[in-house]
């Protein structure tokens, strides 16, 4: 007999919400979407439209969930409004997929947390990375003791990502807590799956912005003359080489229509954008059972890839998740293997396709949630701290978030 398929409700109809995860839904046998809830009516009509099918639409989380009969809702809103969304969700017994970060402080986790355990129901949160090959096959190697224990461990993330990060609300700390929760939550979690969840407990980091202000404009700006706001009203759009060039604009969810209602802009210059995050830094790490890691974050780089380094006391391990190649370099020996990890389709190397699969496996009872919100208030945790260390100039011990 075939299962009946499982209702959905999207919560922030984005790019997230409508490309890594309204067209899978859309797209499997055990799922459909029904519903989209967004503040902003036109961004939710013209995501309909890449979805190529109108489900219903919402303006309130409360107004969704009481018309739809929904098994469960992605969230995919602004990492400032996860909190409250999540806990409404899980409240009316909807199970939640919450793409990461789970909140923006400790204190928003343990909420989502009391939330889960009294409604019982299912919520994973969105940490694709772990679907990742390159990263599945590397947490193999070192559960297989091909480097013996590991003691030192490196991330280096290199993405060109100014416009995804200094033009839009992620550029405000008010927002999403900073860089080290919205973007170094995915790598924080990913050191502490490698690592088998040892506890963090000190963190310290150094970031700002080195180049993405008015002061390193990469071309002449004329007297009597101004850049921005956004890319696509800028009189510079032409030569400008960082100039952020959204395909038809004005007919898609960041349409001026659309940012007339919210004042909601996806391509605000990145060099004169006010922001409260940083462009580039590093947070050290290190955890309970000894071991140490560094993340190293740069939105200033021709490069996108996420660089693994990887010491223990039997050999090095190098990783890429752009090239899909793993070397393991033995400690005493040259005979290094290389491991080449096939392309995958879909999202973020083909992890976001399988991140749904497993939601709907757990909600169906065919396999455990491996994400949980323990792990999802952990790489908070690591983050909070990070910018706390950031802000305060000083080493941040990991208790101290805890203590109500
Ligand atoms: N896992 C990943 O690899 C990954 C990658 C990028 C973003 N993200 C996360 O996905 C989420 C969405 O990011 P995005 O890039 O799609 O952002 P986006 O700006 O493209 O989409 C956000 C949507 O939320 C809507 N919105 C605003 N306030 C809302 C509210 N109160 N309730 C419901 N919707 C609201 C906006 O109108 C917009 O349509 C964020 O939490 C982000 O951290 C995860």
């Amino acid at each position: 007999m075939s299962k009946r398929k499982l209702k959905f409700g999207i919560i922030g109809s984005g790019s997230r919400g409508i490309m890594a995860f309204g067209k899978s839904i859309h797209g499997r046998k055990d799922s459909e979407l029904v519903a989209l809830c967004d503040p902003n009516q036109v961004r939710m009509e013209k995501s309909a439209e890449i979805l190529g099918f109108k489900p219903n639409f919402y303006h309130s989380v409360t107004e969704m969930i009481k018309s739809e009969q929904l098994d469960a809702v992605v969230i995919t809103s602004p990492d400032f409004y996860h909190e409250e969304n999540a806990v409404e969700a899980l409240n009316a017994g909807v199970n939640v997929l919450i793409d990461k970060p789970l909140a923006t402080t400790v204190k928003g986790c343990k909420n989502i947390i009391a939330a889960a355990k009294k409604s019982g129901k299912v919520i994973m949160i969105g940490f694709n990375l772990r679907h990742h090959a390159v990263l599945k096959r590397l947490k193999q190697i070192i559960s297989d003791g091909t480097i013996g224990r590991v003691f030192l461990i490196e991330n280096r993330e290199f993405y060109d990502g100014g416009r995804t990060y200094m033009s839009r609300w992620n550029r405000l700390y008010e927002q999403c807590g900073g860089l080290w929760i919205h973007k170094g939550s995915h790598d924080f979690d990913v050191f502490q799956w490698l690592l088998d969840f040892p506890k963090p407990l000190k963190v310290s980091s150094f970031a700002g912005v080195s180049v993405l202000n008015p002061n390193n404009i990469p071309f002449e700006v004329k007297p009597g003359t101004e850049v921005g706001p956004t890319c696509h009203t800028c009189i510079y759009g032409d030569i400008c080489p960082d100039k952020y060039d959204i395909p038809d604009i004005q007919n898609s969810p960041w349409s001026d229509e659309a940012v007339a209602i919210d004042g909601y802009s996806k391509d605000l210059c990145i060099y004169t954008s006010d922001k409260t995050t940083h462009d580039n830094g590093i947070a050290i790490v290190e955890y309970e059972n000894g071991v140490r890691a560094s993340h190293l974050e740069c939105f200033v780089t021709p490069i996108n890839d996420r660089r693994y380094t990887i010491n223990g006391t039997l050999g090095q391990i190098e990783a890429s998740l752009t090239d899909r190649r793993i070397t393991v370099f033995p400690r005493w020996s040259k005979e290094t293997v290389t491991y080449e990890i096939p392309e995958e389709e879909g999202g973020h190397g083909g992890a976001d396709p399988k991140l749904l699969g497993s939601f709907i496996n757990v909600i169906n009872g065919e396999s455990q949630n491996q994400s949980t919100t323990e792990h999802g208030m952990l790489s908070t945790a690591v983050g909070q701290a990070a910018e706390l260390a950031r802000r305060e100039n000083r080493v941040v011990m990991i208790e101290e978030l805890f203590k109500d």
